[in-house]
């Protein structure tokens, strides 16, 4: 969603939140735009455009009168109010005294704004944010300090937010103050930073503050004042950022999505590193020893998610079954947070989230939280407040994600679903340590997947140019057919639907013409006779179809217009190798199509409003 950055030290402000502003890009890009307080002349310059941060920085290039050692920016996926300039951040007042970003969104700016315009305040904007500078506005007014104004803006404002404001008559201090919307605190020497996302500081500074749901910061060049709402001074830790800053390069890659895709077998390794260990047929989670006792009397486990992750944790759901025994639901978080449940004793609710930030799955947690279960995590962003509000849990070890579209976060959601449900399980039978190789050899398995690339950007062009796609798959092939038509509409922006195969004579199929390809998930498994069945269904009334299937015997070439092979490896693993080659196609049909793939139209990478 939206990203916030903010600087305040000793040196030039414009130079630094511009690189945090670029790092935070991939989370929404709308419009962007950025305030900053002159020391000298006792004003602030605020420079906004619409489109990308290079739209912006192209203007900041006009304006070469940006000096400031304090100053606010941000980056824009609009909620309320179209991309236009006039509702990009940062809003400011009309005596150009206050000036705010946000990242959230304010339920109640309906009523608020009502009940200022009918006071003579005078809206500029259709954004939910602009409330907070008239109420500020309104409290200063008032003969309250900034800080007073601030608390009592904050207690006025219903919904989430991570702000950030900035006062021209206060030059030495940033408000900034959280609700349900990440907000880090980076220290510097002299100097502090403020972002949405710990990745914009990671070039700066190595800690950083977490701000809690509830607390307020005014942030200073030397210190750093934390309060809850009622302004009791809050305890904080400072915590060590993990830096990691070769992995936020493209490298020889054309789009992160491309390396990102290319890294599957590396995150892979990184999964299993020092958790599984296929001689002593063991599996180890330090994140889960606290649990560990509760976790072998669990009688049913529920994994909430959204988007990829939930298609990750539909893939757990047979996974843990089959693996583990444990009877499984996966519900889509948003749901999961607003209907009445029934819960029995001894359920465990897991979470998966590449972010560890995602509004829904978030609101998840609490729920369950509340209702005294067992939370769990399965997170990629270490710190994250998934990670932080869960009672335990097993991060990816994936490294940053940057491109929209979730890859190699999603491989790895899978195999740790796959160790975890042998950990869960008692059983070490032929089955369960075949699936502990397996899983140790995966890796080589996606090497060989990627060396044929060029296979899929070869069939990518030939399916490029139609505007329908359904992918179908049974079993395990059923997450995957979901995931892979996920995926291709998000950066082809081609109609795609996943279905299960089974389902398609039960409505789909109607749509099937010489128009509308299909692909198939089919591999040499318990449901190919099945899938075969179906992929004829479809060839019988002329819809092209590709095939995903294993080569040799029931390689599907008589049947299929095209086939993509790869190798052969437990069913509980087929999820994990069949989405390389669907990432793949995705990428090359969405390039092919002329789409910006890392940054898709209408999305944002990480969903912190609902
Ligand atoms: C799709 C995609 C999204 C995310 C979803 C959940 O490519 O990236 O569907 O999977 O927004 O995000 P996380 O995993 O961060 O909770």
């Amino acid at each position: 969603m939206c990203g916030i950055v903010g600087y305040i030290g000793h040196r030039e402000a414009v130079p630094d939140i511009l690189k945090g502003l670029k790092a935070l890009e991939y989370r929404g890009y709308d419009s962007a735009g950025l305030a900053v307080l002159s020391h000298e002349e006792g004003k602030v310059k605020c420079v906004r455009s619409v489109g990308r941060v290079s739209a912006l920085e192209s203007k900041l290039r006009e304006n070469k009168d940006l000096s400031g050692t304090i100053g606010i920016a941000h980056t824009r996926w609009a909620t309320h109010g179209a991309p236009t300039l006039k509702n990009t951040h940062p809003h400011f007042d009309r005596k150009r005294e206050i000036f705010v970003v946000h990242n959230g969104i304010i339920e109640n700016y309906r009523e608020i704004r009502e009940i200022l315009e009918r006071e003579g305040h005078k809206f500029t904007s259709e954004t939910d944010t602009e409330v907070v500078v008239h109420l500020m506005r309104s409290f200063l007014d008032d003969g309250h300090t900034h800080k007073e104004a601030f608390l009592k803006t904050l207690s006025m404002i219903k919904g989430a937010y991570g702000l950030a404001l900035m006062i021209r008559s206060d030059p030495e201090t940033i408000y900034v103050a959280r609700h349900s919307s990440p907000l880090v605190i980076g220290k510097g020497e002299g100097e502090n930073f403020i972002a949405s996302d710990p990745s914009a500081l990671v070039h700066k500074t190595g800690n950083v503050i977490y701000l809690k749901d509830g607390e307020v910061a005014e942030v200073g060049r030397e210190d750093i004042r934390i309060t809850d709402l009622s302004d009791v001074p809050a305890e904080h830790e400072v915590v060590e950022l993990e830096r990691d800053l070769k992995q936020v390069q493209k490298g020889k890659f054309e789009h992160f999505m491309l390396k990102e895709i290319n890294e599957g077998a590396d995150v892979i390794r990184s999964a299993c590193r020092g958790r599984l260990r296929v001689k002593d047929k063991a599996v180890n989670f330090g994140g889960l020893r606290d649990v560990r006792n509760e976790l072998l009397k669990i009688k049913r486990i529920i994994i909430v998610s959204c988007g990829t992750s939930y298609y990750a944790g539909l893939a757990g759901k047979y996974i843990f079954e089959e693996i583990a025994g444990i009877p499984t639901e996966v519900e889509q978080a948003s749901e999961f947070r607003y209907r009445k449940r029934a819960f029995i004793p001894q359920t465990a609710v897991l979470a998966i989230s590449q972010s560890g930030e995602t509004a829904d799955t978030l609101a998840a947690v609490r729920v369950a939280k509340d209702s005294g279960i067992l939370t769990l995590g399965l997170v990629n962003v270490v710190g994250s407040t998934i990670a932080r509000e869960t009672d335990a849990g097993v991060y990816n070890h994936a490294g940053p994600e940057i491109s929209v579209a979730s890859t190699k976060a999603y491989l790895s959601q899978i195999t740790i679903l796959t160790l975890m449900s042998c950990y869960l399980s008692e059983r070490r039978d032929q089955e369960v340590l075949d699936l502990m190789e397996a899983i140790d050899s995966l890796p080589k398995k996606i090497e060989e997947v990627l060396s044929r690339s060029k296979d899929l950007e070869v069939l990518a062009d030939k399916y490029h140019k139609y505007d329908n796609f359904f992918y179908i798959g049974r079993k395990y092939g059923y997450p995957t057919a979901l995931e892979g038509a996920l995926k291709l509409k998000e950066i082809s922006y081609i109609h795609a639907e996943g279905y299960s195969a089974g389902e398609m004579k039960h409505g789909p199929i109607a749509l099937v013409d010489g128009n509308f390809p299909t692909l198939a998930i089919c591999l040499n498994n318990g449901v190919f006779e099945k899938m075969r069945s179906n992929i004829e269904e479809i060839k019988a009334r002329k819809g092209p179809v590709l095939v995903l299937s294993n080569e040799g015997e029931g390689g599907m070439n008589d049947l299929a217009d095209d086939v993509f092979h790869i190798p052969r490896v437990p069913e509980p693993l087929e999820p994990i190798l069949s989405m390389v080659p669907l990432q793949l196609f995705a990428y090359y049909i969405g390039v092919k199509r002329g789409v910006d793939v890392d940054r898709p139209r209408n999305l944002a990478k990480s969903v912190t409003v609902e």
